[in-house]
């Protein structure tokens, strides 16, 4: 929180604390207020000199966890009726994509906005978040963005009818919860086969977001273009989230780590799709801070345009490392 004298505000700041017109002792506007020009143009004639403002990652951090609190009452209400909100969908869709998908270091900081023990919820709104920042670096159209969002924040609706003890299970799946929890997508198709305005690539997400181009996905082994394009965006960011996530079970996996991971999926996710992610997660990846198996630390300078290549790096000491060439070399862990 910052104090802003009045001439520096701006709209789309956002008021830290209630601002209270003194001589009338009336709150003029409530913390958490939007300031739009004509807010602040109200604040300049009360005489209202500064203002405390919040920082933009507090802000964010706000928005992501709505989202996180809408998509949680879809789903309660899900799981104890057939209804969905589809309305609440579009708008938190749309939310995601002003807040997220046009600003370039949103990226960079969804990880740190989520709180680990809101993981079904959290997933859907960082699935929605990915997948229409892959739809976006794939030049699709603004109403191609928004259907990628929306499938994402559909994808995993069917898990609103999994039992919660096999949901929230704190460890491996026995092969027949397994089997339980992959009827999710075909439950989730259930749910949403029949509802208005939504498009129909995005209901076909909820069904065919485990299928795999080379046909070893589930619920019908559908292969390459069979699959909606939609669902294989889905898929990509569906696994990357998972990879990078923090669960009860296991501790979340590194960027770097879910990038190889993914690059080694190529073929069974679609490796169009999958080039034009892994190119662009790794720019969000320059200047990122890690530790060397050696114990020293270093910072991520560039990668070539190769997929599978590895980074070249600067250690604290200056000494340029090429992990490509420089097999003693590995990255342990990004703090
Ligand atoms: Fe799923």
């Amino acid at each position: 929180m910052k104090r802003y004298n009045i001439a520096e505000l701006q709209p789309n700041m956002v008021l830290a604390q209630d601002v209270i017109d003194e001589d009338k002792s009336v709150v003029l506007l409530k913390s958490d207020t939007v300031l739009t020009e004509t807010l602040i143009g109200l604040l300049r004639e009360r005489g209202i000199t500064s203002v405390p403002i919040l920082n933009k990652q507090t802000v964010l951090q706000k928005k992501y966890q709505t989202s996180v609190n809408h998509v949680r009452q879809i789903f309660d209400e899900a799981r104890h009726s057939n209804k969905l909100r589809v309305n609440d969908f579009q708008s938190i869709a749309q939310d995601c994509i002003k807040d997220f998908i046009y600003k370039p270091h949103s990226f960079s900081i969804l990880k740190e906005l989520a709180t680990k023990d809101n993981y079904t919820f959290e997933h859907s709104v960082n699935v929605g978040i990915l997948s229409g920042l892959i739809a976006h670096w794939m030049n699709f159209s603004k109403q191609d963005i928004h259907q990628a969002v929306l499938a994402g924040l559909f994808h995993d609706i069917g898990k609103a009818k999994i039992p919660l003890s096999i949901l929230n299970k704190p460890g491996k799946l026995s092969p027949e919860e397994m089997a339980i929890m992959q009827k999710h997508a075909s439950l989730g198709y259930d749910l949403v086969v029949n509802l208005e305005d939504i498009p129909l690539s995005v209901k076909m997400c909820s069904l065919q977001h485990h299928e795999r181009n080379n046909g070893c996905g589930y619920p019908a082994s559908l292969e390459n273009n069979d699959i909606n394009k939609f669902a294989k965006i889905i898929a990509i960011a569906d696994v990357y989230d998972a990879i990078t996530s923090d669960r009860v079970y296991k501790k979340k996996t590194t960027p770097f780590k879910a990038i190889q991971i993914i690059e080694e999926e190529l073929g069974k996710l679609d490796p169009a799709i999958g080039n034009v992610f892994v190119l662009n997660i790794r720019e969000y990846l320059i200047g990122s801070r890690v530790l060397l198996n050696t114990n020293e630390c270093a910072e991520i300078i560039c990668w070539n345009k190769v997929i599978g290549s590895l980074p070249i790096l600067r250690t604290a000491s200056a000494q340029y490392i090429d992990l490509n060439t420089q097999k003693e070399y590995q990255i342990s862990t990004m703090p």
